[in-house]
């Protein structure tokens, strides 16, 4: 593809704070170029009323229905599509758009930043989301892991994991992969209130989390199946995850601790943080968006980033690996912009690299 070629993009999920967010880094993009966004509720409204921050650089761009995104992927011969729809809606949805591009002849690559395309089978997801599966033959389509972990996706299309497991599974599967702990991993994350979506509901509204701090579905939060099976496709390792998410008195922000026990410290010195510094500076050497520190990470060095910035520590038998990433960003938007640039052979950093703001 030539430097200069832009290519047609699609968000469906309209009005929501993760298809903000994606629009965000498509109009900075240099080679993705917004085509439409969809809205299930508010088709013909400007699109900046939703996203007023955005509206310097929207112009009069209109939400789009189903049938506008429709003929608009049987208009480009390739096109990007960001799913950024609720789950339980999302799979029915891109099957349909699906099915409408291959009737026309045309090949668009889409990225679904919900849960409906994590799991490897209907029966998998329905044991954990409670429904059936929106479209069962399409999971073959999709492959679902963290950039860093996975060099190419084997399939056309690629599932987001998620921003609780993008955090943990950036802290975990190096500590896996290199065969530096027992397979138990105890995480304790806590997430800022974008992570809840746009609607007020009570118990995650503004006023219920600001100045508080609390757990929330310890042990039986319903991303642990996935993120067991993301670690396990990394590593080849079926780990225990003991998760107990919080939620956090900020509105965007992920930080995630894990703590496991080291194996074979008492032969080596593999629990000493420089060497195990090292090691996690080693694994990362090729991932552009992590960066490990010598001391703790704060989330206000990387929110509305795509960056992920990590730290190790080993005291004796334990190893503690701190995560901070942005949900709506490395979590969700960032991490399915960084597969959409490598499903189209772009260099992955593509329209990726801005800094945070530090003082947000
Ligand atoms: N928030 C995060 O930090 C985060 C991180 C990772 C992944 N995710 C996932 O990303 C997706 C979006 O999350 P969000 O936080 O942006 O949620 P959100 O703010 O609640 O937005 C979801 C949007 O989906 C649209 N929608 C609702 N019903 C629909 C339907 N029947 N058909 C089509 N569109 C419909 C709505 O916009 P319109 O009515 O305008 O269409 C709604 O604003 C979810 O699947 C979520 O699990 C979120």
């Amino acid at each position: 593809m030539s430097p200069t070629e832009r290519i047609p993009t699609l968000i469906l999920g309209g009005t929501g704070y993760v298809a903000g967010e994606v629009l965000r880094l498509v109009v900075g993009h240099p080679n993705f170029e917004i085509a439409g966004v969809m809205s299930d509720s508010q088709p013909g409204e400007p699109v900046a009323k939703a996203f007023p921050h955005l509206a310097a650089v929207l112009g009069d761009l209109r939400f789009l229905s189903e049938d506008d995104v429709r003929s608009q992927l049987a208009q480009h011969p390739r096109s990007a599509v960001f799913s950024a729809a609720p789950h339980g809606v999302s799979a029915a949805l891109i099957d349909r758009l699906l099915g409408a591009a291959e009737a026309a002849g045309t090949r668009p690559r889409m990225v679904d930043i919900s849960a409906d395309y994590r799991y490897g089978t209907a029966e998998a997801y329905a044991a954990v989301y409670k429904h059936a599966h929106g479209a069962p033959t399409r999971i073959k389509d999709f492959t679902c892991a963290v950039p860093e972990h996975l060099a190419t996706a084997p399939t056309p299309h690629v599932a987001h994991p998620g921003c609780f497991a993008t955090a943990i599974l950036l802290a975990s599967v190096p500590l896996l992969a290199l065969d530096l702990v027992t397979p138990t991993l105890f995480v304790s994350g806590v997430t800022g209130s974008t992570g809840s979506g746009r609607k007020p509901v009570d118990g995650t509204h503004h006023p219920t989390r600001h100045s508080d701090l609390y757990s929330y579905n310890a042990l039986v939060h319903r991303h642990i199946p996935e993120i067991t099976a993301c670690a396990a496709a990394a590593t080849g390792i079926t780990a225990d995850f003991a998760f107990v998410p919080h939620s956090g008195p900020f509105a965007r922000g992920i930080h995630a601790t894990v703590q496991a026990s080291l194996k074979g410290t008492t032969h080596g010195s593999s629990s000493d943080t420089a060497t195990l510094l090292a090691r996690l500076r080693e694994f990362y050497a090729h991932s552009p968006f992590v960066r490990v520190l010598d001391s703790a990470p704060r989330l206000k060095d990387i929110v509305a980033s795509n960056y992920a910035h990590l730290s190790i520590t080993g005291n004796g038998r334990t190893v503690a690996v701190t995560c901070v990433i942005d949900n709506l960003t490395k979590g969700a938007a960032g991490g399915a912009v960084q597969w959409m640039n490598r499903l189209f052979d772009l260099p992955e950093t593509a329209g990726l690299t801005a800094p945070a703001a530090g003082w947000t």
